[in-house]
């Protein structure tokens, strides 16, 4: 057993947390991490406020346990979902990118709210606007790290916040759980690992290419969805990096999200001033180049399309080797994290 603030504060047995991805992390993934001990995230981006709801009490059937929800603020739907979350007393609210206007009504119920950030000054904004506890996201992270790497963030994080802190980027065992804690992090949390579980949606295809993966086998740009990011080096991947600004795909993005979420002309237009000046700025074209993003990341997890498919993961891929249950992969990081400390306890003389 591990206790930590963040076991203390979330009410959770395990410092691990299943970190919000956008299509991956649904009921199933979420319920299977909260019962094995864990912080189950639903990353509610994709969903229109029925499915959060819909999606929020499926998990309820499968867990009585604590789990949360993960939004992208900037962007639409979010305030949506966001009010849909609260109305359901969901007790973890996760966010990205943006500022919580919710802190006050989260808290009111006794929900906690979980900011996001990748660059230092943002953590002691987020504690300042009441958030409860930080995730830090470093380089190695699949999809939205910043420059810093979590070896180099998490402890300036942690000598400048009182809260407790989720180390995400990088990590998949017991030892990066170690460390993380040795750090000053309270607790770690997992994409790509999770990715690679038998609960996970991703599909076989793109297991496979994780599992075949070196560290070195991951790209960082802006071109895959309009921010900076980490993907699976796959051919399309590696042909948007030499395609450079993708004008065409970006103007037929815009129009999709217009379509989409079937607004007039002076809505679309009002919309992306308003996004313009938000403080993580994201101008229309951004929000058309992560459309573009969106659709080839579907098709390689849900269609397992390897040609045309790119999807978010992290450095870390190139140190999974098997896609075991939730279960046991939990069981096998607490009994290594356990090992890496009585290791460096021994090394004592
Ligand atoms: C496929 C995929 C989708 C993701 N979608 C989201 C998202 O919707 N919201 C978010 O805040 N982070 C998202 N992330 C980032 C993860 O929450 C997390 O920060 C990252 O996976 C941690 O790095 P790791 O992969 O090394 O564990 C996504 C990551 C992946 C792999």
């Amino acid at each position: 057993m591990l206790k930590t603030r963040m076991t203390e504060m979330f009410g959770v047995e395990r410092p691990i947390m299943l970190a919000g991805m956008n299509w991956i992390t649904e009921p199933k993934l979420v319920s299977a991490v909260c019962n094995a001990g864990g912080l189950g995230i639903l990353a509610v981006a994709r969903c229109t406020p029925r499915e959060t709801r819909d999606n929020i009490r499926q998990i309820r059937d499968m867990t009585d346990k604590p789990f949360g929800i993960n939004q992208i603020l900037v962007g639409p739907g979010a305030k949506e979902n966001i009010e849909v979350a609260i109305e359901e007393k969901v007790p973890v609210i996760n966010y990205s990118l943006g500022k919580p206007w919710f802190v006050n009504d989260v808290h009111a119920y006794g929900g906690k709210v979980l900011g996001t950030i990748a660059i230092s000054r943002h953590a002691s904004k987020a504690v300042e606007l009441g958030c409860d506890a930080l995730v830090i996201t470093g380089h190695e992270a699949a999809a939205h790290g910043a420059a810093a790497t979590s070896m180099v963030l998490i402890p300036i994080v942690a000598s400048m916040v009182n809260v407790p802190l989720i180390a995400a980027g990088g990590f998949y065992d017991g030892r990066g759980l170690a460390a993380a804690l040795a750090l000053g992090a309270d607790g770690v949390s997992m994409g790509s690992r999770f990715m690679l579980v038998q609960e996970s949606m991703v599909h076989e295809n793109f297991k496979r290419l994780c599992l075949e993966a070196t560290e070195q086998d991951t790209l960082y740009d802006n071109v895959f969805d309009g921010m900076d990011g980490r993907v699976l080096k796959t051919k399309e991947a590696v042909a948007m990096t030499k395609r450079g600004f993708p004008l065409a795909e970006s103007i037929k993005g815009a129009l999709l999200v217009k379509r989409v979420l079937n607004m007039s002309w002076g809505k679309f237009v009002k919309m992306s001033f308003e996004m313009m000046r938000a403080e993580e700025g994201h101008p229309l074209l951004v929000l058309a180049r992560q459309a573009v993003g969106n659709m080839k990341h579907m098709k390689a997890i849900m269609e397992g399309d390897v040609e045309k498919g790119i999807l978010f993961a992290g450095q870390c891929c190139g140190g999974i080797k098997d896609i075991p249950t939730t279960r046991e992969l939990m069981d096998r990081i607490m009994i290594e994290a356990d090992e890496a400390i009585d290791r460096l306890n021994a090394m004592r003389s």
